[in-house]
């Protein structure tokens, strides 16, 4: 690989993920005439690799990324290893994220068996599938995008001799079919970008909220206060610590609330 990208243009592959057996990487306009070689760099570091994509952004409400394939099979469907897990995904159809596997396993080890979970947001199921995977808990998960509702359920089956929890996966929209559900012990929310579900899931919880949205460097604190001042309006008590989970953008942070309720 070194023999044919410089120093410099080596730390541009760093902005590339495998998912499965597909590597999916954002080629940044220094490296567009360098195309063939991040090809030849790729398949010599992961030699099993079948599709090579160039990744776009992510859009729409479910979230789904525009991708080009530029070397490999003309697929976008493969099966992610992660956490003790096998997911399935179409990345043409579906949102996944690999980065967020130590965020999921972080989760897992908070979980105690025994608890009740609730994920709205829940793509392919990837964070329910890890926490079930390591305690014996019940998970209700609620997902709109019925692509990624198919391949979720197929996911549980796929994993059911693995799983410790169960697993319950309901088609809809999180604003409708939330109102109708009870409060659980814990609640996860990957909220997409763009969408405030902050009081929807706030009220859905008994003892704790994970809540992940995007934020600026200077707006961290005020982040804070308005979860507290939101558990206030539900008559709540609340301790909340905010975690940065990853870069967005310059200055801006992907973060997790972990929100204690009392
Ligand atoms: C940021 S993605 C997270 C997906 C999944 N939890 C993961 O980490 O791979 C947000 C997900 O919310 C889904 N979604 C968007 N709006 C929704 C809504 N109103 N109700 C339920 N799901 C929704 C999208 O289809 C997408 O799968």
């Amino acid at each position: 690989m070194a023999e044919r990208l410089s120093e410099e243009e080596l730390k541009y592959l760093r902005r590339y993920d495998v998912i499965g057996d597909i590597a999916v990487i954002q080629i940044p306009p220094e490296l567009e005439h360098r195309v063939e070689d991040i090809v030849f760099a790729l398949r010599k570091v992961h030699p099993f690799l079948k599709v090579i994509a160039r990744k776009g952004f992510h859009e729409g409400a479910f979230r789904i990324r525009d991708y080009s394939i530029i070397w490999g099979e003309r697929r976008l469907e493969t099966v992610h290893r992660e956490n003790g897990v096998e997911i399935k995904v179409d990345l043409s159809r579906v949102f996944f994220n690999p980065r967020m596997k130590g965020e999921r396993y972080r989760l897992a080890q908070l979980v105690k068996d025994g608890e009740r979970i609730l994920i709205p947001f829940a793509g392919v199921l990837p964070y329910a599938l890890v926490i079930a995977r390591y305690r014996k808990v019940k998970i209700t998960a609620v997902e709109l995008n019925r692509d990624a509702y198919e391949l979720g359920l197929e996911n549980v089956e796929r994993n059911r001799k693995r799983l410790k929890g169960e697993i319950e996966f309901i088609h809809g929209d999180a604003f409708k079919v939330l109102p109708e559900l009870p409060r659980y012990d814990r609640v996860i929310s990957p909220t997409p970008r763009g969408v405030d579900a902050l009081a929807l899931t706030l009220s859905k919880a008994e003892r704790r909220l994970h809540y992940y949205d995007f934020v600026h460097e200077n707006e961290v604190e005020a982040f804070r206060r308005r979860i507290i001042e939101e558990c206030q309006k539900l008559g709540r008590e609340c301790s909340v610590r905010v975690k940065k989970v990853s870069d967005f953008k310059p200055h801006v942070f992907k973060v997790c609330a972990d929100v204690h309720l009392s």
